[in-house]
């Protein structure tokens, strides 16, 4: 294969797996208008899994996760190809509901963004608007288990009827996870979900990661090695736009096999 740019042909490491995928991708180029962001990207995310993605601004990895719950359909220039599966479905196939593909496949983003509701009210979104539940009573209690699962309860369950804004940075953004998770999600998405909160916040979020990925699929993009290395069991690093290496995060952290990734890795560029 030809060399595309210095050090690069093609990726090194296990991108797709032999079973246990949840979502897959294959082929996936994005596109801004003219400009390439994502090249053939072939990645399969495991079930009850966490896949980290990491590499240098720009690379790509907010690009590449956003493809993988269309919310790129809401930028008007950005055009994908090639093939991304949730299980075995086609999720730019016509058939497919994008409101629906979005409760399966959850995004919790970098800035915590609560709706300007109660912290009820937040959580109760979702469910209401897919119809999941119709009594009152049950909709309390698949509020209530989703701030528990997100680890908020307890600080909240007082003040369930004021605004969300009025919380903290971290707990504003557990309360959007338990957003996500209250509509009961196959998948969660997370774009630097710790990069606007403080060293006892973010601890918190990688000890809640931890948590869920016992019953759900999990991709995270991050800018910290130390993070993606505590909560992540595979780790797929991304250069230019193209995916160079994937594996196992104690061997990409530890023995990494492409230069590219050793170099970002120890510290040498990103
Ligand atoms: N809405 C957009 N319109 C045009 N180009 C975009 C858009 N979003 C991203 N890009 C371009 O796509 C490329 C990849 O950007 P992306 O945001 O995916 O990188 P990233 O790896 O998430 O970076 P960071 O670590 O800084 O968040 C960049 O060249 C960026 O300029
Ligand atoms: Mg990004």
């Amino acid at each position: 294969m030809a060399q595309i740019f210095e050090g690069w042909t093609e990726t090194v490491g296990k991108p797709t797996l032999a079973s246990n995928a949840r979502m897959s991708a294959r082929g996936v180029d994005v596109f801004y208008g003219d400009k390439q962001a994502i090249f053939g990207v072939d990645l399969d995310i495991g079930k009850n899994q966490v896949l980290a993605m990491i590499g240098p601004s720009g690379c790509g990895k907010s690009t590449f996760l956003r493809t993988l719950n269309r919310m790129n359909d809401t930028i008007d220039i950005c055009q994908i190809k090639g093939e991304i599966k949730l299980d075995e479905e086609n999720i730019y196939g016509k058939k497919m509901d994008v409101v629906n593909l979005r409760a399966r496949v959850g995004m919790v983003f970098q800035k915590p963004n609560p709706f300007p509701k109660s912290i009820y009210d937040n959580v109760a979104y979702g469910p209401r608007i897919h119809g999941l539940v119709t009594r009152k009573a049950e909709l309390d209690e698949v509020v209530e288990t989703a701030l528990r699962k997100a680890s908020i309860w307890d600080e909240v369950k007082d003040r369930l009827d004021q605004p969300a804004t009025g919380l903290s940075g971290g707990q504003q953004q557990r309360l959007c996870i338990a957003r996500t998770i209250a509509v009961s999600p196959e998948v969660i998405l997370m774009d630097e979900p710790c990069s606007a909160l403080d060293p006892i916040a973010t601890a918190r979020i990688e000890e809640l990661i931890t948590e869920l990925a016992e019953n759900y699929t999990i991709a995270i993009v991050t800018h910290s090695m130390q993070q993606a290395a505590r909560v992540s069991q595979r780790t797929a690093y991304f250069h230019l736009g193209r995916l160079v290496e994937v594996g196992d995060t104690d061997k990409i952290f530890t023995a990494p096999e492409h230069r590219l990734t050793e170099d970002y890795i120890t510290g040498r560029f990103g």
